[in-house]
């Protein structure tokens, strides 16, 4: 008798019934606890009857930053990677159908949409450790590179068309640190003071033009401001070469 119960018990926990349309879908604590998964994975099983279990460890299907990116939370664009099989594909196309990104922008856990459908918008280029003043930085461009440098479309006309533009500027790869240094750079040691940091220009050798005075927090700022502009277009100058 014991033999026997032991035996539907193993035949219940067999494969063959775990063959329901089901998969493991791999999401990180941060993710889950959104609480997207638990508004959006039972509407999906509800209309296909496909049912998903969540894990922190790997499954048949993850979200992440790798795959087909499906929706996006602030400036960080989710995506979906998976193995191949009809439940996981099934999932993919629903996220991207209309009725998944419905789903997706209608979770609004305090009354405001908390994902976006829309990943289209490139995720924006993170500038490591910039904290200076956008406004602070935009006005002191303007008002001590400005005279040399187009900074935007508010000094053009009034800046020397052979120095190099911010936007030109901001295309290279190491941006930042040159921003930061740019006082020790040539032509500007000759005429740039920063306060604290440089030493007077020696007596014999003044400015030979008038000189700017920036502060450090200054160059923090400027170097926040050049991070918020687009870099200039190279694309259709490199295409013709
Ligand atoms: C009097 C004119 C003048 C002023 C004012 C000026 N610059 Fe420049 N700057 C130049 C010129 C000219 C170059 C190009 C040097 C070269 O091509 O070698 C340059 C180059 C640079 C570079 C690139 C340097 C390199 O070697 O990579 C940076 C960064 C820069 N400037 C930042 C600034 C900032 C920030 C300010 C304002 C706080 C400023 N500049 C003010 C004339 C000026």
């Amino acid at each position: 008798m014991l033999k026997k119960l032991i035996g539907v018990a193993l035949l219940m926990a067999s494969p063959a019934l775990a063959q329901e349309k089901a998969f493991t879908l791999q999401a990180p604590q941060s993710l889950v606890e959104t609480g997207l998964m638990k508004h959006m994975l039972p509407r999906f099983s509800l209309k296909t009857g496909i049912r998903i279990t969540v894990s922190e460890g790997a499954g048949d299907a993850a979200f992440g930053p790798d795959g087909t990116p499906v929706f996006r939370q602030g400036d960080t664009v989710w995506a979906l990677s998976k193995t191949d099989g009809q439940y996981t594909d099934a999932f993919e196309t629903w996220l991207l159908s209309d009725v998944g990104k419905r789903t997706i922008e209608a979770f609004a856990p305090d009354g405001e949409a908390m994902f976006s459908a829309d990943v289209s918008v490139q995720a924006k280029v993170q500038v490591a450790a910039v904290t200076g003043d956008l406004v602070l930085g935009e006005e002191s461009s303007l008002t001590k590179c400005g005279r040399c440098h187009v900074v935007n479309e508010k000094n053009r006309m009034n800046a020397i068309g052979s120095t190099p533009s911010f936007a030109l500027m901001r295309t290279f790869p190491d941006w930042q640190e040159r921003f930061e240094t740019f006082f020790m750079l040539r032509p500007h040691p000759a005429f740039t003071q920063v306060a604290e940091i440089t030493e007077p220009f020696p007596e014999n050798l003044p400015s030979p033009i008038a000189p700017i005075e920036v502060t450090w927090e200054e160059i923090e700022a400027i170097t926040a401001y050049v991070g918020s502009i687009a870099p200039a277009d190279l694309g259709a100058a490199l295409q013709t070469q």
